[in-house]
C-alpha cells in the first residue's frame, strides 16, 4: 500500500501515512501557462494506492484525479482509494429548475468509475441519507468529525450553547451536542444569493451566553457572519465558530471576524490557519477497516 499525496494536502497526508506506517510519495504536479495540468506518479506502484486530497477548488482537481487514477491503473494498481476529506459538488442534489445539472449525482458517478473506495468527512448530504446514493460503490464511506470536534470543544470551553445556522446543520450540531452534553438550537436560514442570507435565530435566550456556531463548511462566510451579527444583537457574550471544512473564499475569514466571531476553529480537511482539529486518526481507522 502507498499513499500518494498532492502538494496541497501533503502535511495531512504525511500524518496519515505515519499513523498507518505506510510509505508516502508526492504526486508531481505542474500547471502549464494555459491551465492544463501535468501529472507524474512514481513509475512503480504497489497493488493498492491511496490518493489523498481535499476537493475544494474542485474543477482542476477533478481533472487531476482523472489523470492520476487512469495512470495508476495503467501502472498496475489493482485497488485505488480516494481520501478526500472535503468532497465538493455535493450541495446541488436535485434539479430545482428545469435544466439544472444535478452535480452530486454526476460527479459521484465519475468518482465511482475512477475509484474502488472513496472516504470523506461530513459530506453535505441533505436529501439522501447515505454517500453511496451519490457515489454508487460499496465503499463510499462518509465519516464524521463530530468526535474530534466535540473533544476539542470540551477542552476549550466548560460549557457553551451550540447554534446550527440552518436546518441542514442540525445533523452535525445535534451529534456534537449529544456527545459532549452541551445544549443546541437551530436557526432558520434562507439563502437569497451567493452572499445574501436571511436568517432568524430560534427563541432561545442568548443574552450573556457563550455560543459556538457549528457548520459543515464556511465558503463565503456569510452564513457565519449573519448568525454572529444576530447573536451580537441578542447580547451574546463570546461567539465562536467551528467548521469541518474551511473553504474561506475571498474575504470570508475577514468578514466572519468583523461580524463579531472571536475565534474560528476548523479541522485540517483543508489546510488553513484556523485548522487545529486533526483528522488523521479518524481517516486511519477508516482505512484500516477496509484493507
Ligand atoms: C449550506 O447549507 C452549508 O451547510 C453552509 O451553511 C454553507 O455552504 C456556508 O456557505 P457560506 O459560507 O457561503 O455562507
Amino acid at each position: 500500500m502507498m499513499i500518494l499525496a498532492f502538494p496541497d494536502y501533503l502535511s495531512q497526508a504525511q500524518r496519515l501515512a505515519d499513523r498507518l506506517n505506510t510509505p508516502l510519495a508526492e504526486v508531481s504536479l505542474h500547471h502549464f501557462p494555459d491551465g492544463e495540468s501535468f501529472i507524474r506518479l512514481p513509475p512503480s506502484l504497489p497493488g493498492h494506492v491511496i490518493f489523498c486530497r481535499s476537493l475544494n477548488q474542485p474543477n482542476d482537481k477533478l481533472i487531476e484525479l482523472l489523470l492520476c487514477a487512469t495512470t495508476a491503473r495503467e501502472l498496475g494498481a489493482k485497488r485505488i482509494t480516494l481520501v478526500a476529506p472535503y468532497l465538493s459538488y455535493m450541495r446541488q442534489d436535485f434539479a430545482n429548475q428545469p435544466g439544472v445539472a444535478v452535480s452530486q449525482r454526476i460527479i459521484g458517478k465519475i468518482l465511482a468509475d475512477l475509484f474502488d473506495d472513496v472516504i470523506t468527512v461530513d459530506p453535505h448530504l441533505h436529501r439522501i441519507s447515505s454517500l453511496n446514493q451519490a457515489i454508487p460503490i460499496k465503499n463510499a464511506i462518509s465519516l464524521t468529525a463530530a468526535d474530534e470536534i466535540g473533544r476539542f470543544l470540551k477542552q476549550k470551553l466548560e460549557y457553551a450553547l451550540l447554534l446550527g445556522p440552518d436546518s441542514e446543520s442540525e445533523q452535525w450540531v445535534a451529534n456534537i451536542a449529544n456527545k459532549i452534553g452541551f445544549d443546541y438550537c437551530i436557526a432558520h436560514k434562507e439563502r437569497q444569493g451567493d452572499t445574501q442570507i436571511k436568517m432568524n435565530l430560534p427563541n432561545n435566550k442568548f443574552l450573556n451566553k457563550t455560543i459556538v456556531i457549528i457548520d459543515d463548511m464556511a465558503s463565503t462566510g456569510r452564513t457565519l457572519g449573519k448568525a454572529a451579527g444576530l447573536l451580537q444583537a441578542a447580547g451574546s457574550k463570546d461567539i465562536y465558530a467551528v467548521v469541518t471544512h474551511p473553504l474561506f473564499c475571498d474575504d470570508a475569514e475577514a468578514h466572519i471576524l468583523q461580524a463579531g466571531i472571536k475565534v474560528i476553529w476548523s479541522t485540517d480537511s483543508i489546510g488553513h490557519t484556523t485548522s487545529c482539529i486533526n483528522l488523521d486518526a479518524l481517516l486511519a481507522d477508516a482505512i484500516k477497516a477496509i484493507i
